[in-house]
């Protein structure tokens, strides 16, 4: 019996079907503290996939482990990936709010024998740091562009531009200003602020007195989104004619009714609005919103961390399960699908996503609410920010 029994036992081992086994997957964002929205949206998106496609790949459960980061922090973000390989054997990590904490990372993937699945961390040079990283959310170059172009459009001359002074803040700049200026306009000052910065008055009294017709702002989506906007009304720039030019991230969905009328016709460029109508992002809302709760919340790093999540099951399938990271990331490289941004696809080369961009302006529904109403599309865009890099 007992000889039978490990004869059995040696023919599984060797065949490489042990049978229904846990696949763990890390997830670090930010889950507390003043991004916890945005965490939140995070796990919003992750539940609404699992609801919509089971929590199995083939025979193999699928377990998230969630790690919370509440602020861009490298040296933590890297003692969080390691602990989740190290301790949890996590077989892929994803996630990853800010650029900081994703770079801070992709120097284990390659050791660890881990993919990285990013879901929002938006500055260019992240894919160039591991070929075991794959991106699902979106770069501030392929937001920017078509907004300088936009300016352009308008006959707007002069532009003054404020960033965060980090990574995608940067590439917002830097973007903006190129694209701008070789259509002919003028960048009469270029402003970076401090990550920290909460008191935007000094700023925008810089705004007023640069002379500029219009301001072109990136900071990363939360708390000083929302503060930054406030003051733009506030400081009275809108009464003084300052057009207001920024890339999605200034009007996410859950600031907008904080922000109430005095958003309204604001008009962003971004990859995705939780307004945009197609039947496939009606069934992610339905679900993701029955996942966070408040449907006001919802916002998008969801649907980053949905499509992150399709790539995930593709990796595991294509993988049969067993840890082997270049193999998973060759299987998606090209992958295409119908997201609830619209159509997007996985550039084989830069592992980053190519997709839509939408100018969007901000609009009250018949309910009262507020939403961001798609009205011009930059279809198929890769990473504008990869190719000036070469
Ligand atoms: C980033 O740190 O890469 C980041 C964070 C929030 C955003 C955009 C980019 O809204």
């Amino acid at each position: 019996m007992k000889r039978m029994l490990l004869a059995a036992v040696a023919a599984i081992a060797l065949s490489g079907t042990a049978g229904a086994e846990t696949i763990k997957v890390g997830v670090v964002g930010p889950f507390s503290g003043p991004f916890a929205i945005q965490g939140k949206n995070f796990k919003a998106g992750i539940d609404a996939w699992m609801a919509l496609n089971g929590a199995k790949v083939g025979d193999d459960d699928v377990e998230i482990v969630y790690r919370d980061l509440p602020a861009a922090n490298p040296a933590q973000a890297k003692a969080l990936a390691q602990d989740l390989v190290v301790k949890e054997s996590v077989q892929y990590l994803a996630g990853f709010y800010f650029t900081p904490d994703a770079m801070a990372v992709t120097p284990l993937l390659e050791q660890a024998n881990v993919p990285m699945v990013i879901m929002n961390a938006a500055t260019s040079a992240i894919v160039t740091k591991s070929p075991l990283v794959v991106r699902t959310s979106f770069t501030l170059w392929q937001t920017s562009v078509p907004m300088a172009k936009v300016a352009t459009a308008r006959g707007i001359k002069k532009v003054i531009t404020v960033v965060s002074d980090y990574g995608p803040g940067v590439d917002a700049e830097t973007a903006f200003s190129t694209t701008f200026k070789a259509d002919g306009g003028e960048i009469v000052e270029s402003v970076r602020m401090p990550l920290s910065t909460t008191d935007f008055s000094p700023i925008m009294q810089r705004v007023k007195d640069s002379g500029a017709e219009a301001v072109f702002a990136f900071l990363p989506s939360g708390p000083t989104t929302l503060g930054f906007l406030k003051s733009y009304n506030e400081n009275g720039l809108k009464g003084a004619g300052i057009q207001f030019l920024a890339p999605g991230d200034l009007t996410q969905e859950s600031d907008l009714p904080a922000l109430g009328d005095t958003a309204l016709g604001v008009t962003t460029t971004f990859h995705y609005s939780v307004a945009h109508d197609s039947p496939e992002n009606k069934k992610f809302v339905e679900a993701a919103r029955a996942a966070i709760g408040n449907p006001a919340e919802l916002s998008f790093p969801s649907v980053g961390a949905y499509d992150g999540m399709r790539v995930i099951y593709k990796m595991i399938e294509a993988t049969g399960g067993r840890q082997d990271a270049a193999k998973a990331v060759d299987a998606v490289k090209g992958m295409a699908w119908e997201s609830p941004r619209g159509p997007v696809s996985i550039d084989p080369e830069s592992r980053h996503l190519t997709q839509n961009i939408y100018l969007r302006e901000v609009a009250k529904a018949a309910d009262g609410t507020y939403y961001n109403k798609e009205i011009q599309t930059f279809a198929n865009m890769a990473d504008p920010g990869l190719a000036a890099a070469k």
